[in-house]
C-alpha cells in the first residue's frame, strides 16, 4: 500500500456554512420577531420569484437530518449563524428562551457529533424593530448587537468554538443601504458610510462583550475581500481606481478593525457625500480588538478602469448593475466584464485571485490567522435519470479553489480552514431559490436533502487531506 503525502494537515479545519435566514424558515415560529429579511422578501419585486424564507430548507425542524449530513460528510466543524430575531426578537431586552433552546440543542448535538461550531451572531438579518429606529445607520444599534452578543456569550459559553461577530458587513452596509439590491432596501449613501462606521464599531463592541463573558473565547469577523485588479496595470488612471474601489470596499473594514483608523483616501474620496461625523473619539481604539482569526470570505475577482467621462458608464460589476450602485464615491471608476468562465451567478471564476488575496492579506498581516469562511458556486444542476446531481463544473470549482487555499499555504499564509458554501441549496437572497450552491441538494417542493457529486468529492477531500482529482472518485455510493 502506498501512503500519500498530505497536502493539508490533520489539524486543517473542514467545513461547510450557512446561514439562519438562508435556511432555518419557521419565520413565526417559537417566538420569533421580523427581520429586514422578511420585510425585505415580502415586498413584491424584491426577490425573485417573490421567494421569502418563511420556510426555506426547514432547517428548524429538520435539523437533526442535517447535522447527519454534515456528520456523514466528515466534517470537523459547521458555520451557522444565529438569528438575532428568533433569540432576542425586538433586538432590545430578555432573550426569548424558545430560541436560544434552538440553538442550544443543535450545538449539542454538533458536539455529540464531533462537530466544532463556528458561529456568525450576524448574517444580515436584523430585528425589524432595530431598523425602524434608524438600523445600521444609527449608531444605538452597535451598542444593541454588543448587548445581544453577550447575552448569547452567556446563554451558550464554550458550546461555541468560534465567535464571529459579523458576515460581510460590505454587504450589510452597501448592499443594504446604498444599492438597495439586499434588505432593509434602502438607497442613501451617506447612511451606507454610516452602516459601515456602525458595523465596525458594533464588531468591536461586541467583542469586548463576549470576552467579557468567555475571557477564552476565539473571536472572528468575516469579510469578503474584493480581488480588483486594473483594465490595463499600466495606467496610472486604472490603478487609481483599483486604489478607490479597494479603499471602499476592503480597507474601510481592515484598516479599523486591524489598525485602528479609517484610510485617509476613503474619507477624501467620500467627502461630498459624508463629512465622516459619525466617528466619534475614542471609536477606533473600541473597534480594534485583537482577532483570533479573520474570516475572508472568495467568490470572483473584480476588473476596474477610471472612467473617461464620455459614453455610457460601463458597470458591469455583479454588484454594481443596479441604479443605485453599493460602490460609494465610485462615480468614475467602470467595473468591466470579465472573459473566461463564470458560475450561474455570472461571477468568474479565478482560483488565483483567491491565492492573491490570501498572500496579500498574510503579507499585510502576519500575526492574524485566517480561515476561508465561504467558498463554492452556483450552477443550475440538473438531476439526472438515475436521480443524481452530477454537478462537475461545482466539483471543479472547489478542487481548484482548494488548490489555490493549498498554493497560499505553501507561499506562507497562514489559512487554517475552509468551509464550502454551502452545505445545502438555501434561499439566495435576491436570488430567492433560483440559484444553488449547496454540495447537498433540496427539493423545495418535498424538502428532501440528496447528496449531489460535489458532497461526495469533498467528503473524500475532507478524509484524505489530500485534493482528490475530480474523476478519482465513485460518486454513486449512498450517502
Ligand atoms: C455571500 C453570503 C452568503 C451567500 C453567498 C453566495 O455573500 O455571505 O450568505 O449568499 O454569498
Amino acid at each position: 500500500m502506498t501512503t500519500t503525502r498530505r497536502t493539508f494537515p490533520p489539524d486543517f479545519t473542514w467545513g461547510s456554512a450557512t446561514a439562519a435566514y438562508q435556511i432555518e424558515g419557521a419565520a413565526q415560529e417559537g417566538g420569533r420577531g421580523p427581520s429586514i429579511w422578511d420585510t425585505f422578501s415580502h415586498t413584491a419585486g424584491k426577490v425573485d420569484g417573490g421567494d421569502t424564507g418563511d420556510v426555506a430548507c426547514d432547517h428548524y425542524h429538520r435539523w437533526r437530518e442535517d447535522v447527519d449530513h454534515l456528520s456523514e460528510l466528515g466534517l470537523g466543524a459547521y458555520r451557522l449563524s444565529i438569528s438575532w430575531p428568533r433569540v432576542q426578537p425586538g433586538g432590545t431586552g430578555p432573550l426569548n428562551p424558545e430560541g436560544v433552546g434552538f440553538y442550544r440543542d443543535l450545538l449539542a448535538e454538533l458536539h455529540r457529533a464531533g462537530i466544532s461550531p463556528v458561529v456568525t451572531l450576524y448574517h444580515w438579518d436584523l430585528p425589524q424593530e432595530l431598523e425602524d429606529a434608524g438600523g445600521w445607520a444609527n449608531r444605538d444599534t452597535a451598542v444593541r448587537f454588543a448587548e445581544y452578543a453577550g447575552l448569547m456569550a452567556r446563554a451558550l459559553g464554550d458550546a461555541v468554538a468560534v465567535w464571529t461577530t459579523l458576515n460581510e458587513p460590505w454587504c450589510s452596509a452597501y448592499l443594504g443601504y446604498a444599492s438597495g439590491v439586499h434588505a432593509p432596501g434602502r438607497t442613501d449613501p451617506a447612511a451606507a458610510l454610516a452602516a459601515v462606521h456602525h458595523l465596525n464599531l458594533a464588531h468591536g463592541l461586541a467583542v469586548t462583550a463576549i470576552r467579557a463573558q468567555l475571557p477564552g473565547a476565539k473571536v472572528s469577523i468575516t469579510l469578503n475581500l474584493h480581488v480588483v485588479r486594473p483594465q490595463d496595470p499600466a495606467s496610472a488612471a486604472d490603478r487609481d481606481a483599483v486604489r478607490q474601489v479597494d479603499a471602499v470596499g476592503n480597507r474601510a473594514f481592515l484598516e479599523p478593525l486591524l489598525e485602528g483608523r479609517y484610510p485617509e483616501d476613503l474619507v477624501a474620496d467620500t467627502a461630498a457625500i459624508s463629512d465622516w461625523a459619525f466617528v466619534r473619539e475614542g471609536d477606533l481604539a473600541l473597534i480594534q480588538q485583537p482577532l483570533d482569526v479573520l474570516g475572508v470570505n472568495y467568490y470572483a475577482t473584480t476588473l476596474v478602469r477610471r472612467f473617461a467621462g464620455s459614453g455610457e458608464r460601463v458597470l458591469a460589476d455583479s454588484h454594481a448593475s443596479t441604479t443605485h450602485s453599493p460602490w460609494v464615491g465610485c462615480a468614475d471608476v467602470e467595473f468591466l466584464p470579465q472573459t473566461g468562465p463564470t458560475t450561474a451567478m455570472g461571477w468568474n471564476i479565478d482560483p488565483d485571485g483567491l491565492v492573491e488575496l490570501l498572500t496579500s492579506l498574510a503579507a499585510a498581516y502576519p500575526d492574524v490567522p485566517m480561515m476561508v469562511t465561504e467558498n463554492g458556486a452556483a450552477f443550475d444542476d440538473v438531476v439526472s435519470g438515475d436521480g443524481r446531481v452530477h454537478d462537475r463544473e461545482r466539483v471543479e470549482y472547489l478542487h481548484d479553489h482548494v488548490h489555490a487555499v493549498a498554493r497560499a499555504r505553501e507561499l506562507g499564509a497562514d489559512v487554517r480552514g475552509y468551509f464550502a458554501w454551502s452545505l445545502m441549496d438555501n434561499f439566495e437572497w435576491s436570488y430567492g431559490f433560483s440559484k444553488r450552491f449547496g454540495l447537498v441538494r433540496v427539493d423545495y417542493d418535498t424538502l428532501e436533502r440528496c447528496w449531489k457529486d460535489s458532497a461526495f468529492w469533498y467528503r473524500a477531500l475532507v478524509q484524505t487531506g489530500q485534493i482528490p482529482d475530480v474523476d478519482d472518485i465513485e460518486y454513486a455510493f449512498e450517502a
